[in-house]
């Protein structure tokens, strides 16, 4: 038996924020990050709608990018003190997922982060709140999908969090609020939309209710994500869409290894100074994981029929993965991200001399690689990587080279 799962409404279209009108309940706690959707006047009047649906409404602010446990601890302890009916988390990834975490916390107090980072392990929720995600980045589409990132800074490892429970009950996806990102994060948070689909449909845990998401997110990022990164409008309201279509997908049909690698590899060198931003990690990865795969003849064709959706040409399956590789490397550059780590700036920008040495991504290799292996997303990946394997993929998304294994 599988199963498929969405919020019972997803909002959309400009203006969609204006739904939050329509929520029913007493005590609304809205978690926000670190400033962006009070600038730009969403939070207030996402405070005045609640306010509206006759909501007592407090503020749980300043949730960081990456959110940590101790962040999630802390919102949880705001929530059993206010007792909110309502979860409403507007904002990026981080603040979603953040707000997902301290709802578990909320629903359950004697819950410690480990039992939550067990797949598919959650109690039944809702017994105190309902949540509604309202997001502002075309990306990590966690408005709908099953899933929550947390990073355990001590072990420098993202968690994933993975169970329908966490699946919002509602979803807000208003463009408006994509209007104001600005130009890195659309070329992030686009190509982490890419991957999402690419991986789902692929996995192997993808189904007939997936693939037409999977393939429609496709051609409307091959379309659209340039565009709005250079500034069209209408290409980035439709990218708000495209982004949410691929984590329909991915949240039903999962991921994996480039998701595996971009989570164990992001805040591994933190001590360095940056963070391996999550898309930008995907888009430099999802190439040569696109290569390590298609050595299995079922992930090849349908890398074939990704790249003939695309409109690519090649006349075999093997051309046409490498016109598909060639063609995700060509969007990298046009959107200014890496080919790899060695040339991953701080500021995330292509560089000579990135801001992770040799030697230290060598001396923690190993152990990367193990952690990689363990990710919840490896499972559902076409190829199952040895650690010789995934050592040596993590090595070509170091120097750039050529995966031939
Ligand atoms: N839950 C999932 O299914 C899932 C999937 C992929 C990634 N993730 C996780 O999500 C996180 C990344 O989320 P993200 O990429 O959305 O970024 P983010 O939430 O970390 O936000 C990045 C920055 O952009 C700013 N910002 C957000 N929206 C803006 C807007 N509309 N205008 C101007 N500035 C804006 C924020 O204030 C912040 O400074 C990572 O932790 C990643 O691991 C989760
Ligand atoms: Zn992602």
């Amino acid at each position: 038996m599988a199963r498929f799962t969405l919020p019972r409404d997803i909002y959309h279209g400009k203006g969609s924020l204006e739904a939050l009108k329509t929520l029913d309940g007493k005590r609304a706690i809205v978690c926000v990050g670190g400033g962006s959707m009070k600038r730009f006047g969403f939070l207030d009047k996402a405070v005045s709608y609640l306010k509206e649906a006759g909501m007592e409404v407090e503020l749980f602010e300043g949730i960081e990018s990456d959110p940590s446990v101790e962040t999630v601890m802390k919102g949880a302890a705001a929530m059993q003190k206010f007792q909110p009916d309502w979860i409403v988390a507007i904002g990026g990834g981080s603040p979603i997922d953040a707000a997902k975490a301290m709802w578990i916390k909320y629903e359950y107090p004697e819950t410690t982060f480990e039992d939550m980072c067990k797949v598919f392990g959650l109690p039944k929720l809702r017994t105190k709140a309902r949540f509604c995600a309202v997001s502002s980045t075309s990306g990590t589409a966690t408005e709908v999908t099953a899933f929550s990132i947390i990073t355990d800074y001590e072990k420098g490892i993202k968690y994933p969090i993975a169970d329908f429970e966490i699946t919002p009950d509602v979803a807000i996806v208003d463009p408006e609020l994509a209007e104001t990102m600005p130009k890195k994060l659309v070329a992030h948070t686009g190509m982490d939309a890419m991957t999402h689909a690419v991986e789902a449909y692929v996995s192997t845990a993808n189904c007939d209710y997936t693939d037409p998401l999977a393939l429609h997110a496709i051609k409307m990022i091959e379309n659209d994500l340039v565009d709005s990164y250079n500034g069209d409008m209408d290409a980035r309201d439709r990218m708000h869409n495209a982004q949410c279509l691929a984590g329909m997908a991915f949240s039903n049909a999962l991921l994996g290894i480039v998701h595996s690698m971009a989570h164990k590899t992001g805040a591994a060198f933190a001590d360095y100074g940056a963070h391996i931003i999550h898309g930008a990690a995907n888009a430099m990865y999802l190439p040569k994981v696109i290569a390590f795969n298609a050595k299995d003849e079922t992930a090849k064709k349908r890398y074939g029929v990704i790249a003939d959706f695309m409109g690519l040409g090649g006349s075999n399956d093997d051309e046409k993965v490498k016109l598909l590789i060639e063609y995700l490397r060509g969007m990298n550059d046009k959107l200014n991200i890496p080919h790899c780590i060695k040339n991953y700036g701080a500021d995330s920008y292509p560089t000579e001399n990135g801001f992770v040495p040799e030697e230290v991504f060598l001396e923690r290799l190993p152990e990367i690689a193990k952690n990689a292996i363990g990710d919840a997303c490896t499972g559902s990946n076409p190829r199952q990587p040895s650690q010789e394997e995934m050592e040596k993929l993590l090595k070509c998304c170091y120097y750039d080279t050529e995966v031939d294994f």
